[in-house]
């Protein structure tokens, strides 16, 4: 079967996923950052991430070899997602001037990631670049949401449905430990 592009993007975007802005220092040494919401926790020890990215964009030219930041965006800043996917905004971008990174970030986000290159892999018409995670910081705020080509909010209607329940919960360290299940006790194997 041949695959239509258009239609399996507009499927892959049946996957709801927040937003993130990469930012890096361009050649010239100025701040530059690329709108990402292909962006996914793949390790713990090593501590790895992992970013999608166009091969044609100019992001992907720096990445490779400099460190980078994953700016994870608040709810509040649909406009920045904007900013950095092309569509620059009137407001001043609000930079960090003083965080003492190696790769410049973003004021106001919900949590910064900062990464030095790990390894990069082809990925068809974008690579794939995994960053070893060298500090990461969390603010309190809501997380902006992309889905179906919009951007959305979190609802308040949060049921945490025990993880346990699908008989099969990770066990020992893991993602959910210290998260939303970690007053429940581990199951029995
Ligand atoms: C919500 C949203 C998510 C995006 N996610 C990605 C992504 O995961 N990978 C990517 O390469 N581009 C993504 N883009 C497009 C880039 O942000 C856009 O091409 C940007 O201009 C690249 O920046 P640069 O070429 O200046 O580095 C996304 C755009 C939006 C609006």
């Amino acid at each position: 079967m041949a695959i239509d592009p258009r239609e399996l993007r507009r499927c892959l975007g049946h996957f709801a996923t927040g937003v993130t802005v990469v930012t890096c220092r361009a050649p010239d040494g100025g701040p530059h950052g690329a709108t990402v919401n292909a962006f996914t926790a793949v390790s713990l020890d090593p501590p790895l991430v992992l970013v999608s990215l166009e091969r044609r964009s100019k992001v992907c030219q720096v990445i490779e070899s400099a460190p980078f930041t994953v700016n994870v965006l608040d709810a509040a800043q649909q406009e920045l997602a904007m900013h950095f996917a092309g569509r620059p905004s009137q407001q001043a971008v609000p930079w960090e001037t003083d965080s003492g990174c190696r790769a410049p970030r973003l004021a106001g986000c919900l949590a910064h990631v900062s990464c030095m290159p790990w390894q990069h892999y082809d990925g068809g018409d974008h690579i794939l670049y995994l960053g070893e995670v060298q500090e990461f910081r969390i603010h309190s705020g809501r997380p902006l949401l992309f889905h179906t080509g919009k951007f959305h909010h979190l609802g308040d209607n949060f049921d945490p449905v025990p993880w346990e329940g699908s008989g099969d919960a990770p066990s020992g360290m893991s993602w959910f430990t210290g998260g939303v299940f970690a007053d429940r006790p581990t199951p029995s194997p």
